[in-house]
């Protein structure tokens, strides 16, 4: 069985002037999180949904399954402080078989397209994980202070990471589990909690249009690029 994590937890801090958390900003009529639960309904080989809410978001998140026809969404889990405890959470309300393949997508990027969908499902059945990136366009530099340039890493070497990322439930669990027994409470993603088992993770083409919705100017590009 193949299961999408929608997280939609976060509060937005980075978007200025809404009151309301990022994944239920209007968009066009709909809240932020209904454009990737679309995609991830229609898409076949999506077998269920499990959808990562704030506490005061729990009823509305019920309602999707009824007012969009997301038929898919079979959790409604309520979000941690922190991406990692709401993954967290999620991984244990799915109680999921250990083959299954898990797929944890941000609601704050909306344009996630089935090819990307399928491709990371294919690569997670050829390693196990499954990372999401596209390849750098900027040469990225690394500082500790902010002031003072530390390193300056080869382009061709480095990607930004996108969702999904992919796994096989067994595999994804336990890197949560040993994660914590490590004091390691507030991870950005969840590659990296996968490869401090040292297990190897495959890496599928992201899309640019993939990006995540961050500040009110991403908001506004969305909004100008959508053409439903
Ligand atoms: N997320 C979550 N639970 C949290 C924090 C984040 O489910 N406690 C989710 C967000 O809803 C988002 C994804 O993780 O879809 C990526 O996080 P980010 O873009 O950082 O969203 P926010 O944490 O909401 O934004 P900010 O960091 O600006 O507060
Ligand atoms: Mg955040």
């Amino acid at each position: 069985m193949n299961i999408a994590i929608v997280l939609a937890a976060g509060k937005g801090v980075r978007m200025k002037n809404h009151e309301i958390p990022k994944a239920f900003i209007d968009v066009k009529g709909k809240p932020l999180v209904y454009y990737c639960l679309a995609t991830l309904q229609e898409c076949s080989l999506i077998d269920k949904i499990a959808i990562v809410v704030p506490n005061d978001y729990f009823d509305d998140a019920i309602q999707y399954h009824d007012t969009y026809g997301f038929s898919k969404i079979k959790h409604v889990v309520i979000g941690g402080n922190t991406r990692q405890q709401s993954v967290c959470n999620a991984l244990h309300a799915i109680k999921a078989e250990e083959n299954d393949i898990v797929l944890i997508h941000d609601s704050a990027r909306p344009l996630v397209d089935e090819r990307i969908i399928v491709d990371s499902i294919k690569c997670v059945k050829k390693y196990g994980a499954a990372s999401t990136c596209i390849p750098s366009i900027d040469t990225i530099i690394t500082s500790k202070s902010g002031n003072k340039v530390d390193s300056v890493i080869e382009r061709k070497e480095t990607y930004s990471e996108q969702t999904p990322a992919s796994f096989r439930y067994s595999l994804i669990l336990k890197a949560h589990e040993y994660a914590l027994d490590d004091k390691v409470a507030n991870a950005s993603d969840d590659v990296q909690l996968v490869r401090r088992l040292g297990v190897d993770v495959g890496m599928v083409l992201g899309d640019k249009k993939n990006f995540k919705v961050t500040t009110e100017d991403d908001l506004n590009y969305l909004k100008a690029i959508m053409i439903k």
